[in-house]
């Protein structure tokens, strides 16, 4: 399974071992992650699951999509250069390792 880590605010890391294809919110939300709130429940209309993947990690990532594009200039940190809506990211074997940052 592909591990994902994500780096909190407070600097501390959480990792674990994802499903392969089960969204990155999701996993998040499975690990008590919290600041990704997943309001909508992945259907893009929250953008609650705002996360900064870290520079490494970013040009592996899938294309984002308009919708996800748009949304992000709502989320309520600063959107920044590796911001995606983890909603749309999947864990697969190419993302395996990714680090996410969340935001504050
Ligand atoms: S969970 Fe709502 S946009 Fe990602």
């Amino acid at each position: 399974m592909p591990k994902v880590h994500w780096i909190l605010p407070n600097g501390d890391r959480v990792s674990d071992d994802v499903n392969e294809n089960s969204n990155l919110m999701d996993a998040a939300q499975m690990n008590g992650i919290a600041g990704i709130d997943g309001e909508c429940g992945g259907c893009l209309s929250c953008a609650t699951c705002h996360v900064v993947v870290d520079d490494a990690w970013l040009a592996l990532c899938p294309p984002m999509g308009e919708v996800e594009n748009a949304m992000l200039d709502i989320v309520s940190s600063p959107r920044q250069s590796g911001s995606r809506l983890s909603c749309q990211l999947a864990a697969s074997p190419v993302l395996d390792g990714i680090v996410l940052h969340v935001p504050q």
